[in-house]
């Protein structure tokens, strides 16, 4: 019998966070428009979902908002100077995220939690499954993190988070999962099965050490389980809460996905995300890499 599991269109991307981090950066724009290296952190999200195929993207906006649309907007006056100096290569470089997706706003108007800035979506989500994805978890991987995620989604039909092993000096920093392995594409060490959540547990009261990251398949169900949940850690609407009532009559996957993760939401994340991603620039990781040898550390 043919499965009938409906196909992941949409992805949210919640940039309604107050960034305090990163200030005084963060006070007039949103973190999401810091620049990695030449692109700003929310480009290198929405990049990963148009490679895993979803082209429809919901930001949900706090502070900050113009430069946010503004970015994803077509930009008559720049795009014509490039033109006239004839610079294609620029040309091409601003036009070519705005030309793959389609993009819709929404406003939170207070910073009340991720769990809340997921639920201001709901209205043009509908009622199928979508995507969330943490701009500030930015994701370095051969396969998009997010089609890894989709992989699962598209066999089982229900919700999967995106997992990664954290060491347990810094596990209550992340929603953590207590889970049973499963066995996929010919593994047993990747696929899990969530059992339980909890939203930054002490250290000693970790279910394991299977961290939450910033990637997210959910099932509609997910609104209804957000507005049931109350404040929870830091006096926000924690995901993490939601999904743990969603979990009561819903399966909920894991997915320790393979790649290398950047919290560039911290400071020093956002160093080595920098340092990286441009060693890795063919334009500018041959200069770079003898300016850091030149260094005498
Ligand atoms: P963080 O937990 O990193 O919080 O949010 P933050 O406020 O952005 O940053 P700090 O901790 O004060 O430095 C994780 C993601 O959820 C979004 C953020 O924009 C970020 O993408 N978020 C968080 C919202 O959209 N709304 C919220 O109310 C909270």
């Amino acid at each position: 019998m043919e499965k009938m599991t409906p196909q992941v269109r949409k992805a949210v991307f919640p940039a309604a966070g107050l960034g305090t981090r990163f200030l005084p950066a963060t006070k007039a724009q949103p973190k999401e428009m810091l620049p990695l290296v030449d692109k700003p952190l929310i480009q290198y999200a929405v990049e990963e979902s148009v490679r895993s195929g979803i082209r429809d993207i919901i930001i949900v906006t706090g502070r900050g908002k113009s430069a946010i649309e503004d970015h994803f907007d077509v930009s008559f006056e720049l795009e014509n100077l490039l033109e006239r100096r004839n610079r294609m290569d620029l040309l091409a470089s601003v036009r070519r995220v705005s030309d793959m997706i389609d993009v819709s706003y929404i406003r939170q108007k207070e910073a009340l939690g991720l769990g809340h800035a997921v639920l201001r979506a709901r209205e043009l989500v509908g009622q199928e499954p979508f995507a969330v994805v943490l701009s500030d978890d930015v994701i370095d991987a051969p396969k998009p993190c997010l089609q890894q995620l989709l992989d699962v989604y598209n066999e089982y039909g229900a919700s999967v988070l995106a997992l990664m092993e954290v060491p347990h000096d810094r596990i209550s920093a992340y929603g953590v999962v207590a889970a049973e392995p499963v066995a996929f594409n010919g593994t047993s060490d990747r696929l899990y099965r969530v059992s339980d959540l909890v939203e930054k547990p002490p250290a000693h009261k970790a279910p394991s050490n299977l961290a939450i990251i910033g990637r997210y398949i959910l099932t509609p169900d997910i609104f209804e389980s957000i507005e049931q949940s109350q404040p929870g850690a830091g006096g926000e609407i924690q995901l993490t809460d939601a999904l743990r009532h969603l979990l009561r009559t819903r399966p909920i996957y894991g997915y320790r996905f393979e790649g290398k993760r950047y919290d560039a939401g911290d400071k020093l994340g956002f160093l080595q995300a920098t340092v990286e991603f441009a060693l890795a620039r063919p334009d500018l990781g041959g200069k770079f890499r003898t300016y850091l040898k030149s260094l005498k550390l």
